[in-house]
């Protein structure tokens, strides 16, 4: 009997516990967190303390990634977002090489922001075009790039604007993430990307809640739906460059895909987030072109 008791508050010790671990715990921040980094970074790894100091206070780091002795490369951007390690590689771009099989291919990565992904990508992939809006994210995403002993062709293009001189965006896969919900035109956009590219895209994006406030906007001669989203501004590294958003309703999205003529469309996530809900899309042709 005493052996049972004492099995007994021993679990509901543990489950106390728990449940106050549960209940009192912190505010829950972003959790893409790596502890360890298991990828070199040839740059980075032999610094010494002081010289990773003055490299992190150089630039205006937002992010930052773990190097093999668990040192930060790169600063926390709040006591809230992006404040754990980066995951490297995203896991996101290890699902996409898995089902596109990177290696050969030439891939166009829009709004690179601090590089995290465009280094994961140049390390798979034949060929990385990546592009950002801020000359500040295309300068780091070039060092990052550059620690990692990776390189891609880092260009600033602001996607609100015409084609940029002189670089092609044509491409095999289109890696967009976190970028269409900061454009105030993402039909356009999408339009003028889709033609581009050869085989697949991966789109991860906020879009409109279903019960958001309906309005409409006019693209290439059709009207179409919107969530308006307030953007906060050029200063704010993750933001988009205007004075607000269009966010696209889900069905739309995937038919601007379709219309796209990317006849396989795998909704591979959808979540509900702080802000609204989100969604990850692996889109591919059904033949190259
Ligand atoms: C929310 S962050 C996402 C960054 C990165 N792709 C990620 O998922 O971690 C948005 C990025 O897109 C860039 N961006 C915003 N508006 C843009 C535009 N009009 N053209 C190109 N890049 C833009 C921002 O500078 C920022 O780097």
């Amino acid at each position: 009997m005493d052996v049972l008791k004492k099995f007994f508050s021993s679990f509901s010790g543990k489950f106390a516990n728990r449940a106050s671990r549960v209940l009192f715990a912190p505010p829950k921040t972003e959790t893409t967190a790596h502890a360890t980094s298991e990828v070199e970074i040839p740059g980075v790894d032999n610094l010494p303390d002081d010289e990773l100091e003055q490299l992190n206070k150089l630039l205006p780091w937002a992010a930052f990634v773990l190097d093999r002795n668990g040192r930060k490369f790169g600063a926390a951007y709040s006591s809230t977002k992006r404040n754990l390690p980066q995951a490297m590689p995203d896991p996101r771009i290890v699902e996409l090489d898995r089902r596109i099989p990177l290696r050969d291919l030439t891939v166009f990565e829009v709004g690179c922001f601090e590089g995290i992904h465009t280094a994961a990508l140049a390390m798979r992939a034949k060929h990385v075009l990546a592009c950002d809006s801020r000359i500040e994210n295309v300068v780091k995403t070039i060092v990052r790039c550059a620690m990692y002993g990776t390189s891609a062709h880092i260009f600033r293009w602001n996607a609100e604007e015409d084609l940029p001189i002189g670089v092609s965006l044509d491409c095999d896969v289109l890696h967009h993430v976190g970028v269409l919900y900061h454009l105030t035109d993402p039909v356009g956009h999408l339009k003028t990307l889709l033609p581009r590219v050869r085989r697949a895209v991966m789109l991860d994006t906020q879009i409109a809640p279903e019960d958001a406030k309906v309005l409409t906007y006019e693209s290439g001669g059709r009207t179409y739906r919107y969530h308006r989203y307030q953007e906060a501004g050029r200063k704010e590294p993750f933001a988009g460059m205007l004075d607000h958003a269009k966010w696209m309703f889900k069905s739309d999205l995937l038919a601007q895909l379709s219309e796209g003529g990317f006849g396989s469309i795998d909704v591979a996530k959808f979540q509900m987030q702080r802000n609204g809900p989100r969604i990850r899309i692996y889109a591919t042709r059904d033949s190259d072109r």
